[in-house]
């Protein structure tokens, strides 16, 4: 069974709160999912595997280190999942970045795929799939079977705000994949929206509401 990693840094946690609050501007409320997305980032890539390398510094040669094997795949699930990747770039910005377009049908709830464009080589990256917001899980699940379906075996899911249901389709669907996020909320409501929650996090992020 996969793991969930609720990551309760000070500053994810402040953030978050800012980001759940209505009246907070589209802008305001980009800039926050960009530095939440960085922040979770930090704590997700603690266990890369660093090598040893010889370098030079003005004064001497050394031993040091750096990031090595896996290279990283961002996946980022359109339109939500943009916005994390964008803060996610700024700490790795050699990351590759792929997407995957869903949308979830008002009435079923159920996720229909409308683009899918991955990089290379997938099965030697590690992936890590992002999207704000996991409420049935029924988008998150889709994109992990698509990155697996062309070839991922290694891969992360970084969610902002989940509901219980969520966290528990993923873990049943995908029990290989650990999950990361920034708070586990109440429950959903009839409408499939997370309680507290945030509201719709691609249409705060981009004013189209
Ligand atoms: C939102 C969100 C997730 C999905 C979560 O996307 O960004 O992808 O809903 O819901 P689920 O866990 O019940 O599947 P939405 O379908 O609103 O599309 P958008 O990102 O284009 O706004
Ligand atoms: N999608 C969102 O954007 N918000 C929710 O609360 C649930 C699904």
């Amino acid at each position: 069974m996969g793991q969930v990693h609720v990551l309760g840094h000070p500053l994810i946690a402040h953030k978050l709160t800012y980001m759940r609050m209505k009246d907070t501007p589209t802008k305001e409320f980009r800039e926050l999912v960009q530095e939440v997305a960085m922040l979770m980032a930090y704590e997700i890539t603690r266990d890369l595997p660093l090598a040893q390398v010889e370098i030079e510094t003005p004064v001497a040669t050394t031993q040091a280190q750096v990031i090595h094997g896996k290279t990283l795949a961002i996946v980022p699930v359109l339109r939500a999942g943009l916005g994390m990747a964008d803060g996610i770039l700024q700490l790795i910005p050699n990351a590759k970045v792929g997407h995957v377009g869903l949308y979830r049908d008002p009435e079923t709830l159920e996720p229909v795929e409308y683009y899918c464009k991955l990089p290379s080589m997938l099965e030697e990256r590690e992936v890590i799939v992002v999207d704000p917001m996991l409420a049935t899980g029924g988008s998150a699940s889709a994109a992990i079977t698509a990155v697996k379906q062309r070839g991922a075996n290694s891969v992360k899911l970084m969610c902002l705000v989940s509901a219980p249901v969520g966290v528990e389709r993923v873990q049943r669907d995908h029990p290989d994949v650990d999950i990361y996020v920034a708070s586990v909320d109440e429950k959903l409501n009839d409408h499939g929206y997370i309680v507290p929650g945030l509201g719709d996090a691609g249409d705060r992020l981009y004013g189209t509401k």
